[in-house]
């Protein structure tokens, strides 16, 4: 069977060694080249890609996405989104999730790979049902783990689930890299004995293991695996693709992948990446091989966050230290997936614990709507000590967190019927509220100067 791959250099591959900080002008100069290579999709958009844009860029995430399309006419375009948090950090109400699916399709995605931090499906269903409803491919990621709960049995039976959901395929959601390659193995296959459903394997190269785990994956008969165009590969990235294309090829999984416009897409990303590098925002230390997150069980993108905020509080001296707290965290907290929002929840808490010396002096605002059930179910029991310290006797949730939250987008619309010019434009405010208003006020009075300067030349050419 053909092995079908998705390129993510321009998604996770710079959300994992790029701070996600590639501009869009960057992203377009390979587009036609990836296009033209073969894929069966490119990851593109979601993620934290939304949130650079609009923080750090200066740039209109639906734009962006709009330009890619046009630049792509043969190739699928995937976006993650994560359940009932779409691409911000809170639970949203069911209409904004609905609007932003099918914004999201309307302007250029074919295939949404939702995830729910917590593998809470009940945050899910809005998000899967709007997909269904405007006719994207709807892909439901596993977020994958190790506990003493998250067990193969535990994720063929969510694997059913989903399939039961409306799923058109099953993805095995790795953010961190830890997947070794017989646990692959046996994985692949009794979910493939268990569903029908095409299956996905999105991982990341950190620990030096992760093409050997693919290849396993490969021969227990995954569909589609996740790799980055070399440049933007290796470290806390995905593989290389080009590896698998010259390991494959003439077998019968070849990708058949067009090495030329790799290589061409490739020389062009080169370039790219040796800017950051020379600009610091990729840290070589992304880079490196580091099989200690298999102890730890960090994700990439947690990793260089980490970092970059130990750096900036001049304490990267206590890197391992907080490596080394965050499973006591985590165990505390019922072992939920180390995946955003959750590792960032996780990797604050792990910080000021370290920090102040004593565990949960300090405590984030979204620790404590964790643990009173905000975000949905914790996997296993939470450490009832540390839950009595932090919430005291405050009510706790069991039902699905967006029960409670009431339709936002009319009024949001209404609020802002000065500023936004589009749907698109509310739901980036829905998402990111002060950014996206910055962003907006800036996009739209710019654009204003440049129209009356354009009147005012041709009233000029007029004249003259
Ligand atoms: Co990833």
């Amino acid at each position: 069977m053909q092995l079908k791959i998705v390129e993510t250099s321009l998604r996770d591959g710079h959300q994992s060694l790029l701070a996600t900080r590639m501009t869009t002008e960057e992203i377009l100069s390979i587009v036609p080249e990836l296009d033209k290579a073969g894929f069966h999709a490119l990851e593109v958009w979601g993620g934290a890609t939304f949130d650079a844009c609009l923080r750090f860029l200066n740039e209109d995430p639906w734009e962006r996405l709009r330009l890619i399309k046009a630049l792509a006419p043969n190739t699928k375009l995937q976006m993650l989104f994560r359940g009932q948090n779409i691409l911000g950090y809170r639970h949203y109400a069911d209409d904004i999730v609905d609007k932003f699916v099918q914004k999201s399709i309307e302007n250029g995605i074919d295939i949404i790979r939702v995830f729910d931090a917590l593998n809470d499906i009940r945050n899910l269903k809005s998000a899967v049902d709007a997909t269904k409803k405007y006719g994207g491919h709807c892909q439901i990621a596993l977020c994958y783990t190790t506990s003493p709960v998250h067990t193969v049995d535990y994720y063929v039976n969510l694997a059913k689930e989903i399939e039961h959901m409306g799923a058109d395929s099953l993805c095995i959601k790795d953010m961190a890299g830890i997947l070794l390659p017989n646990d692959a193995y046996e994985l692949i296959t009794r979910l493939k004995q268990n569903t029908k459903l095409p299956i996905n394997l999105h991982s990341h190269a950190t620990a030096g293991i992760m093409e050997q785990t693919y290849m396993r994956a490969i021969e227990a008969g995954v569909d589609i695996i996740d790799t980055a165009l070399s440049p933007l590969s290796g470290g806390t990235s995905q593989p290389s693709t080009e590896a698998f294309q010259y390991v494959l090829a003439n077998t019968e999984h070849d990708p058949k992948l067009k090495i030329k416009y790799l290589d061409q897409a490739a020389a062009k990303l080169t370039l790219i990446k040796d800017r950051y590098l020379a600009s610091g925002v990729l840290n070589p230390k992304a880079l490196t091989t580091n099989p200690s997150i298999l102890k730890y069980q960090v994700p990439g993108g947690m990793l260089s966050n980490l970092m970059s905020q130990l750096k900036e509080q001049n304490a990267m001296g206590d890197y391992e230290e907080v490596l080394k707290e965050i499973p006591v965290v985590r165990k505390d907290m019922g072992y939920p997936p180390l995946v955003t929002p959750l590792s960032q929840m996780v990797g604050t808490q792990a910080v000021m614990n370290v920090m102040t010396g004593e565990r949960y002096k300090l405590v984030p605002k979204e620790i404590k709507e964790y643990l009173k059930g905000l975000y949905g179910k914790a996997p296993a029991a939470v450490n009832e000590i540390v839950l009595a310290k932090i919430i005291g006797d405050e009510k706790i949730i069991t039902h699905r967190p967006a029960d409670d939250i009431k339709p936002e987008f009319e009024s949001l619309k209404l609020k802002y019927k000065d500023l936004a010019r589009s749907d698109e434009d509310i739901l980036s405010i829905a998402l990111f509220e002060k950014v996206a208003i910055q962003f907006l006020e800036k996009k739209y009075s710019t654009k204003e100067k440049i129209e009356v300067e354009e009147f005012t030349m041709q009233i000029g050419g007029k004249r003259s």
